[in-house]
This record gives structure tokens, sequence and C-alpha cells, in this order.
């Protein structure tokens, strides 16, 4: 079966790497791009260009788009809605869950078949099993881009809620921005003695790497659902995360990262939770 044709819209980082990824592993791809002067690169290597989204989209099997946000994309496909008519169209445009759903209803009303992805990787890795990239959505438009999506990294269907491969991104982004938030608290704090930023970056590093399986127990703890396993409780956990806090002032450094846990903790043994595993916080954070 021959590679299916591909088209790219959007040049950027991104967008770039994915067309030049296809390209090199046999698809035949057109490219646009707002600015036009970025598809000259790509047509020396071997792709089309194309005028205009609705020239673009016409001209490929799978239409794989790789805008900066959620507000271009409507934008951009809107108009061509009926170009896309009967097409797979692969977002990889970082969205919210909704906003992938609301695009993806709105390729149902135009009987266009729609997936959206969410790309776990920076433009470097595009091409590499590394790269990890989620997909939900349509199943059947899943199995008709496989082959071109299989060129970018691994490719994971996540499910046929259009939301979920966002909703995944997004949690794992959430827990690296809280993790880096980590690292910039210990440097703070550090750099007051005068260490350098790079010297306890080491020493997180290690310190983390060495607690990371740490957090497969604390999850069985939650999928436990009792809350009783006699680890580390909630009052134990009260006065550790004092202390944190209050050495971070002592050396004039703010402790407004940590304020949330110990707030979470107080709510916990306010309400006949203090003996509990210190991750009952979790319950807390389920918006009533
Ligand atoms: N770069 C990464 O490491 C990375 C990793 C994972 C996911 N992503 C996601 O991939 C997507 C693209 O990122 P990128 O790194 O390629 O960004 P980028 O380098 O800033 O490129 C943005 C692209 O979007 C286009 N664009 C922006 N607004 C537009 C509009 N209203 N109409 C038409 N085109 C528009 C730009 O066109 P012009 O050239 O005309 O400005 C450009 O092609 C983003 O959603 C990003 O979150 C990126």
């Amino acid at each position: 079966m021959p590679a299916p044709t591909a088209t790219v819209l959007g040049l950027g980082a991104m967008g770039s790497a994915v067309a030049t990824r296809l390209r090199e592993t046999g698809h035949a791809t057109t490219v646009w791009n707002r600015t036009a002067a970025k598809t000259e690169p790509h047509v020396r290597a071997g792709s089309a260009a194309a005028a205009t989204v609705a020239e673009a989209a016409a001209a490929s099997d799978v239409v794989i788009v790789v805008l900066l946000d959620h507000a271009g994309v409507g934008e951009r496909l809107g108009p061509a809605a009926a170009d896309l008519k009967g097409k797979t169209v692969v977002n990889l445009t970082t969205t919210t869950p909704n906003q992938a759903r609301e695009t993806a209803a709105w390729a149902a009303d135009h009987g266009i078949a729609y997936l959206d992805g969410a790309v776990m990787a920076v433009p470097s890795m595009i091409g590499d099993p590394s790269a990890r990239l989620l997909y939900s959505g349509d199943e059947h438009a899943y199995t008709a881009a496989r082959p071109a999506l299989e060129a970018l990294g691994t490719a994971e269907f996540a499910g046929t809620d259009t939301g979920l491969a966002s909703l995944k991104d997004m949690a794992l982004l959430a827990a690296m921005d809280l993790m880096l938030l980590g690292y910039v608290q210990a440097i703070a704090m550090m750099r007051t003695t005068g260490a350098t930023a790079a010297a306890t970056a080491e020493e997180v590093e290690a310190w983390l790497g060495a607690m990371l399986p740490h957090g497969r127990e604390l999850a069985a703890v939650v999928d436990g659902g009792t809350y009783d396993t006699g680890g580390q409780s909630v009052d134990f956990d009260r006065f550790g995360i004092a202390s944190l806090i209050t050495a971070s002032r002592e050396q004039g450094i703010r402790a407004d990262f940590l304020e949330p846990h110990q707030k979470f903790l107080e709510e916990l043994a306010a309400t006949g939770h203090g003996d509990s595993d210190w991750i009952r916080i979790i319950e807390r954070l389920a918006v009533r």
C-alpha cells in the first residue's frame, strides 16, 4: 500500500520537523504556512507548497495541523471546511481537552474524520521512538493516518474521547511544571548561601531520582482508596511542610509554592483526617 499523502499546515519549529520527517519517510507532502516564505526550504527539499489552506487540504489524504493555538486552528480550518470534507485531519496543535472536543464536533458537522494529537517531544526528537505522540478521537481516522503518524515517533491511541490525548498531555505537563518549581524553590533557598544554581540542580536531580519510585507507591495508596496504610500521615506531613516553609522564610525566600500543600493538609486535619495517609490530599483537589 502506498504511503498516504500528507499535508502539513503550519511550518513553525514543530510543523517543520513534522513535514521534514514525513517527506524523508516517503510521504508525498504538501505544505502551507501563513508566512509563505517558510515553505521555501521544504519545496527545495521536494515538498509541494500550497497557496491556500483549501488548496493544501485538497492535495492529500491526511491533513496534519501544527499551528500555535486553538484560535488559529479555528480561523484557518473554518473557511476550508468544504475542502476538508472526506479527509482525515490530525490536529497536533496544543489545545485543552474541551477545545479538542469542540474541533471534533465541528469536524463531525462537516463530514471530516478528526483525530486530536498531543506531542510529548521537542522538534529535534520527531522521527525518533523517544518522541511519544498521543492521539484520541475517531479510531478509523487513526487507522487511516497511522502509517504517517508512526513516522513521527511512537504513536499511541489514547481513546475515542477526543479530549483524552490533550488531557494526558496537560496532566503530564502539570507534573513537569510542579517538579521544575521544586528545582526553583531549592535553588532559591541554596543561593542564599552562595551555592550556584548548577550545584543545587545536580543535588536535586540525584534526590528526585532516588525518590521517583515513591510516586508509584503513593499511587497504589490512592487506588486502594482507604488512605489507612500506615504510611506517612497528614499530621506528620503537616510538621514537615511547616518546617520547609519556615526554613525558606528564614533564608528570605518566599514559600508561596509550598503554601497550598500546607493549606490542604490543614484542611484534612481540621476534618478529622490527621491519621490518614497524607496522599489523601488528592481528595481535596476536586472542585466541589
Ligand atoms: N516546539 C515544541 O517543543 C513543541 C512541543 C510540543 C508541542 N508543540 C506544539 O506544537 C504547536 C506548534 O508549535 P511550534 O513550536 O511549531 O510553534 P512556532 O514555532 O511558534 O510556530 C507557530 C506556527 O503557527 C503559525 N500560526 C500562528 N498563529 C497562526 C494563525 N492565526 N493562523 C495561521 N498560522 C498561525 C505560525 O505561522 P507563521 O510562521 O506565519 O508565524 C507558525 O507556523 C503548538 O501548539 C505547540 O504547543 C510544540
